[in-house]
């Protein structure tokens, strides 16, 4: 299994707001981009890949919206559009969630209304957990098992105390190479090198 969570401080849990901040402020549409690297391959879905975008500007909880390639549905196409479109259904179907409660769409998106680092300290209580980050060991020579799990941020760099408190729990940095890029693209760099190694 491969997993990757991205932390989007500035995008709306508001699912109009979410859909208005295309190409201004929380930069949406980057978000569409990463479910396409994530999740899509020239035949189908990476069935192996869980991706989870965290947003987080909110009036009451973050909404981890939960896409797996295992289960996901006919989404309504894989253009930016019909994918916001797609998790801005799923957010108004999340509007009402209580604390840490979930419901799963029809297209099989999984809504939860949890907070990037709840989630996170659950994940590294069972799996090996990296931070994306140009400053880390580089992937080629570290070994990564086969259930690890990838933060990325989108375009907002993580706070650096939230990094400490990460580090605690056991979250390692890691490198992609000396270049910034976008997230989207650090994804499919991860999982061409984890393709290459048979993972
Ligand atoms: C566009 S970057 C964030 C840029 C942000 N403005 C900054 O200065 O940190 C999005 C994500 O990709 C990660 N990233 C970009 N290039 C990387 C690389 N070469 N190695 C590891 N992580 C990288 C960043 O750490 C971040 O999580």
């Amino acid at each position: 299994m491969r997993e990757f969570i991205v932390r989007a401080r500035k995008a709306p849990v508001d699912a109009d707001k979410f859909l208005a901040a295309v190409g201004s402020g929380a930069h949406v549409e980057y978000l569409a981009q990463m479910i396409v690297n994530a999740l899509f391959i020239a035949k189908g879905h990476r069935r192996d890949t869980t991706l989870t975008l965290v947003l987080e500007d909110s009036a009451d909880y973050s909404r981890a919206l939960i896409m797996q390639g295992s289960s996901l549905g006919s989404l309504s196409g894989m253009n930016e559009s019909a994918l916001l479109n797609t998790c801005a259904t799923a957010l108004r179907a999340g509007r009402r969630l209580g604390k840490e409660t979930s419901l799963v769409c029809d297209d099989g998106i999984v809504v939860t209304a949890i907070s990037f680092e709840h989630l996170v300290k659950e994940k590294a209580l069972h799996q090996e957990v990296y931070m994306l980050d140009v400053k880390g060991v580089d992937i080629r020579d570290t070994f990564i098992s086969d259930n690890a799990v990838f933060l990325l941020t989108d375009h907002i760099p993580m706070p650096k105390k939230t990094f400490n408190s990460l580090a605690r729990q056991g979250v390692m940095k890691l490198s992609l190479g000396p270049v910034m890029l976008h997230a989207s693209q650090c994804i499919s760099v991860i999982h061409n090198e984890l393709d290459r190694l048979g993972c």
